[in-house]
């Protein structure tokens, strides 16, 4: 079936998490923008190593020059793909001090999941990050995912065919979802 690709529609914002230069959640994040691309939906990658971003501490990190930038990306944003590493069983720190800076921005949103971990067992991580975002922020959780280990890249760290798959699921998943939900929008918007 063809995914509904919503182009009158906000840009998808791609966020990869990972601080480290060597990141493999990077190169899903890369292949998700490339998936979206494909679909012809409009992206945005936002890399958190390209941003000078402050720890939360609630209160004069929100004056930071650097968050009103960002949290205008994720405010236009018609979905948010979260690519991510898994540390310590959960997501990183940066996302996490990301999504607390950011806040009701994220109020609505569809979100979906791309993870890279060491191994196979974290495969529920990121249940706590999408319960808050669902909680906090009423997120609609993409319900596709991808998990993604050393084994799912080919040698040169790009994500092999099955790897691709998954991704391409996941991108007209979102798509899908954020097309459902301004379609939904719309209809409430002309009937009031
Ligand atoms: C501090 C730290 C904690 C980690 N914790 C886990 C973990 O709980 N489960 C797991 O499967 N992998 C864990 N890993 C492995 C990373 O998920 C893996 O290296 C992944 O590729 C990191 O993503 P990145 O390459 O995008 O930075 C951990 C790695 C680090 C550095």
């Amino acid at each position: 079936m063809n995914p509904v690709v919503d182009d009158a529609g906000a840009p998808v914002l791609v966020v990869s998490c990972s601080l480290n230069p060597a990141s493999r959640s990077h190169a899903l994040a890369v292949a998700a923008g490339e998936a979206l691309g494909a679909l012809g939906a409009r992206h945005e990658l936002l890399d958190l190593r390209e941003w000078d971003l402050p720890i939360c501490d609630g209160k004069a990190c929100y004056d930071h020059p650097s968050i009103g930038p960002v949290t205008g990306k994720v405010d236009a944003a018609a979905a948010i793909l979260i690519a991510s590493p898994v540390y310590n069983y959960d997501l990183n720190a940066a996302v996490k001090n990301f999504v607390e800076l950011t806040g009701q921005a994220w109020a609505e949103k569809p979100v979906g999941f791309l993870c890279a971990a060491g191994g196979q067992r974290s495969y529920m991580s990121p249940i706590g990050l999408a319960n808050s975002l669902m909680f906090d922020f009423r997120c609609h959780i993409v319900p596709r995912y991808v998990y993604a280990t050393k084994d799912d890249f080919t040698p040169r760290q790009e994500p092999g065919p099955e790897l691709a798959r998954r991704i391409r699921q996941l991108a007209e998943a979102a798509t899908d979802l954020a097309a459902a939900l301004r379609w939904a929008a719309d209809r409430r918007t002309q009937a009031v």
